[in-house]
């Protein structure tokens, strides 16, 4: 099964408006040697601040990248200071919406619940969803990494069936940001794991295409370790996609271990 891999730049809570257009056109020039085309061969997403979209979005013309958010409402609208309607970021142009984050689950202390309302919201807007699953250290050493994910997937069960828009992101909270990234075949079991989970409690026909991507402490030294595993569809990158040197040897590099 051929799955096209993402390479998703996560900017977190970085850079200025006026950074955007520069780093469109960094990125797309120096993606100009990589092994494929974007678009058909594989997947770019640059998901800034929401202050970011529309500039942004403006920016990407022509390149082929898709814009992402870091975030997106639980409801089209109504009394939610603060958030951001998922209609409101297809109208800017958004694509994908990243959600459940390890930082919106453990440092704003989002619950899956309204992670699920999130998910859904988005998915009735049209938007893609990429959501974030990952276990903590103590869990890890707990021996409880696939229980956590597992707990973390059961949302799936309540979404609307449109599989093709759904992707789900690997990230062991220890490994994002730190430095010390999971090993490839560390993530390569807990890929495997997702695609058997979703194989037997979801939907055993959409598991093979179903798009599971590494995330936590991806660098250009090991992009293409992580991505030459069978079960490593893509990338979801922090610290490395701040630079548009940087970001495209990631992907570059995590390309040329597939081809
Ligand atoms: P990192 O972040 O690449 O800086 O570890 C990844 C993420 O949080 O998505």
């Amino acid at each position: 099964m051929k799955r096209v891999p993402i390479f998703a730049a996560n900017w977190k809570m970085n850079k200025k408006v006026a950074d955007c257009a520069d780093f469109a056109a960094r990125l797309s020039s120096e993606l100009q040697t990589a092994p494929g085309k974007v678009g058909q061969d594989f997947e770019v997403v640059l998901a800034p601040s929401a202050t970011h979209l529309m500039t942004l979005h403006r920016a990407l013309s022509g390149t082929g990248f898709k814009l992402g958010a870091q975030n997106g409402g639980s409801a089209k609208s109504g009394a939610f200071t603060g958030e951001v309607s998922p209609e409101v970021l297809k109208e800017v142009g958004v694509d994908v919406v990243i959600l459940g984050h390890s930082e919106r689950r453990h440092v704003f202390k989002e619950e899956n619940a309204l992670i699920l309302a999130r998910c859904k919201a988005a998915l009735e807007e049209g938007l893609r969803v990429m959501l974030c699953v990952g276990e903590q250290l103590k869990e890890r050493k707990e021996g409880k990494t696939f229980a956590t994910i597992e707990s973390q997937l059961a949302i799936l069960k309540d979404f609307p069936k449109q599989w093709e828009r759904v992707s789900i992101a690997y990230e062991p909270v220890w490994a994002i940001g730190t430095g010390e990234n999971a090993t490839p075949a560390q993530a390569q079991e807990v890929h495997a794991h997702i695609r058997n989970w979703f194989a037997q409690t979801i939907d055993s026909a959409q598991a093979a295409s179903m798009r599971v991507l590494y995330g936590g402490s991806v660098k250009a030294e090991n992009s293409a370790a992580i991505m030459a595993k069978e079960d490593v569809d893509g990338l979801l990158v922090g610290g490395a996609s701040l630079d548009p040197g940087i970001f495209a040897a990631v992907i570059r590099n995590g390309l040329k271990s597939r081809t």
